[in-house]
């Protein structure tokens, strides 16, 4: 299965791929081309490290979200990409993208879905005084966020804690949870009806 996987920073979830991917760990999964919307995204650093095929769309040089998202859609289909993993890629597609590509994105947030989505995450969670926070893999659709629910692991949030040890706890995380999605996606261990997202 021919993967995408569209960053725009640090890509410290896209390492955690790669390093799968080269362990083995990835299934039938074979991550084909590395996106990245920042061209000073860390990121592009292990995409280099693993000799993946890489291109840096900057949404400055395109005139409109119309035509990123279309030069996007193009460069996917161009390269025969069956999934796409959305790892801190942080722009919104438009409806029709991710119409197009139903069920074929995936996206992870760093929250229990459907709580806390969007940005802030850490700091709204504290402030709003939940035990628990944790991280969600989920199909994308038209609803920020609000796609079906795939899988999730849940951390305590401490007495202590700032936004960013938070944060750094619910990464370690997220650094297991995708690769495993994506691997269970390659195996075809994965069946949506409506929201209702079923993994053997
Ligand atoms: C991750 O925590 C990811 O869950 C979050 O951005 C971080 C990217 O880190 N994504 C979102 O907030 C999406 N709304 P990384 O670049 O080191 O993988």
């Amino acid at each position: 299965m021919k993967v995408a996987v569209l960053i725009s920073g640090r890509g410290s979830n896209l390492q955690a791929i790669l390093k799968a991917e080269n362990n083995k760990k990835l299934g039938n999964a074979e991550i084909n081309l590395i996106v990245s919307s920042n061209p000073n995204a860390a990121g592009l650093e292990f995409a280099k490290n693993y000799n993946k095929y890489t291109i840096v769309l900057d949404p400055k040089n395109h005139a409109d979200k119309t035509k990123y998202d279309s030069k996007l859609k193009s460069i996917l289909l161009e390269n025969n990409i069956e999934l796409i993993v959305l790892a801190g890629f942080m722009r919104v597609l438009s409806h029709s993208f991710v119409d197009y590509f139903k069920n074929q994105i995936i996206n992870i947030h760093p929250s229990l879905l459907p709580a806390f989505p969007g940005l802030n995450i850490h700091e709204r969670v504290l402030d709003y005084g939940v035990k628990y926070s944790g991280c969600t893999v989920h199909f994308v659709n038209a609803e920020i966020d609000g796609g079906p629910i795939i899988a999730q692991r849940v951390v305590e949030v401490l007495d202590g804690d700032s936004p960013d040890s938070l944060a750094a706890r619910i990464l370690v995380k997220e650094h297991i949870l995708l690769p495993e999605v994506i691997k269970k996606i390659s195996e075809k261990k994965i069946s949506v009806n409506q929201r209702r997202v079923k993994v053997n």
